[in-house]
């Protein structure tokens, strides 16, 4: 027994040669020690791309090439625990593969990587823990609530066919009321209400991924005001700032008017009385002043001009 199995296994000649070579290979120094196996082996996944880093092996002025395997639930189980190359990460030279067409179900997958320099090659190093797809991180999507009319219109990103989106939208301060779409297509604008003349509207959305049954946290919430609500303002201001323009051209009037009526017969009431001895017209210049400004303005058209002059110059002199 023991002679066949030297026998099959080395003749003399390989076994000096065995000996020899593990006597002298630790003394040979640089170019056939085997490379590290890459370490810091991460995922990162973010909306369903999932992407595999490592850390970089160094050897000095030389390029590193690097090739990633992954293996699934199905080759550990049932395919003798064999390990499947990504074609598109073989013999690369970054740090970073895409596995996003390879991660193709929910389930446990086992990566690996290891790093070759010519013939030298590393050991796999191999990610700590499994990668389970239903770990991405999903971001809430971009949108853009437009209101056309009474229209009330959301865009949404399309983030892919895997993609869905939860979109919620009420009538501002009315959340008690708020409604629920589910939106399966990002074809181009989606249709949500028709809305209340000059109502304020919101809306908030959330992506969906069935496969994984995970939704992502909510957009910032958007409001847009419904027609009417914007040609009622302008019509306010209209109105308003038509209003202001007439007071600004009439005051001017008024105050020149106002002044006439004071200056021509109210005035000479507080000066008359006992210095001037008015004839007739003094009566009605004192009847003015207790009565309205129009009655006063009517009866200065009584006094004669030459006597008004006459009463106008005593006073200002
Ligand atoms: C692994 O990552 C740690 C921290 O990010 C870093 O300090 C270390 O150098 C990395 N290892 C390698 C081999 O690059
Ligand atoms: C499974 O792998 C082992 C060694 O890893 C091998 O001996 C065996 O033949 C393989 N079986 C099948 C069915 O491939
Ligand atoms: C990764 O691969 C997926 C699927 O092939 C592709 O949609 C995506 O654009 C790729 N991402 C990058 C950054 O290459
Ligand atoms: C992902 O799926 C696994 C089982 O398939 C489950 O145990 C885990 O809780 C899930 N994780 C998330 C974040 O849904
Ligand atoms: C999806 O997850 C929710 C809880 O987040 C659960 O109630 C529901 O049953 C799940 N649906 C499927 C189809 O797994």
């Amino acid at each position: 027994m023991w002679e066949k199995a030297t026998g099959m296994s080395k003749t003399p000649l390989e076994l000096i040669c065995f000996i020899l070579c593990t006597l002298i290979a630790p003394h040979l120094t640089g170019e056939d020690a085997p490379l590290p196996a890459p370490q810091n082996i991460s995922i990162l996944s973010t909306n369903m791309r999932h992407f595999l880093m490592w850390s970089p092996v160094t050897v000095q002025g030389e390029t590193v090439r690097y090739s990633v395997e992954f293996q699934g639930e199905y080759e550990r189980e049932y395919a003798n625990e064999s390990w499947i190359p990504i074609c598109e990460c073989s013999l690369i030279t970054v740090t970073v593969c895409n596995i996003t067409e390879d991660i193709s179900a929910t389930v446990a997958y086992n990566l690996r990587v290891r790093a070759e320099n010519g013939a030298r090659r590393s050991e796999w190093g191999t990610l700590k823990g499994f990668f389970i797809r239903n770990t991405t991180s999903l971001t809430p999507p971009l949108m853009k609530v437009i209101a056309d009319g009474y229209h009330l219109l959301v865009e949404l990103e399309d983030m892919g066919p895997a993609f869905q989106f939860c979109v919620l939208y009420w009538e501002k301060d009315q959340e008690s009321k708020m409604q629920q779409k589910m939106v399966k297509e990002v074809s181009s604008t989606v249709h949500l209400a028709t809305m209340e003349t000059a109502a304020e509207y919101c809306v908030k959305a959330q992506t969906y991924v069935e496969t994984i049954n995970r939704s992502s946290s909510f957009s910032q919430t958007q409001c847009v005001r419904a027609q009417g609500g914007r040609s009622t303002w302008l019509v306010t201001v209209l109105m308003s700032s038509t209003g202001f323009a007439v007071a600004a051209l009439a005051l001017p009037f008024l105050v020149w008017k106002t002044r006439k009526i004071f200056q021509y017969s109210c005035r000479p009431i507080a000066v008359l009385p006992d210095t001037l001895k008015v004839p007739e017209p003094h009566t009605q210049l004192i009847l003015c002043g207790r009565e309205g400004a129009e009655q006063c303005d009517l009866m200065v058209h009584v006094i004669p001009s030459e006597e008004v002059l006459h009463l106008w110059i005593q006073e200002t002199l």
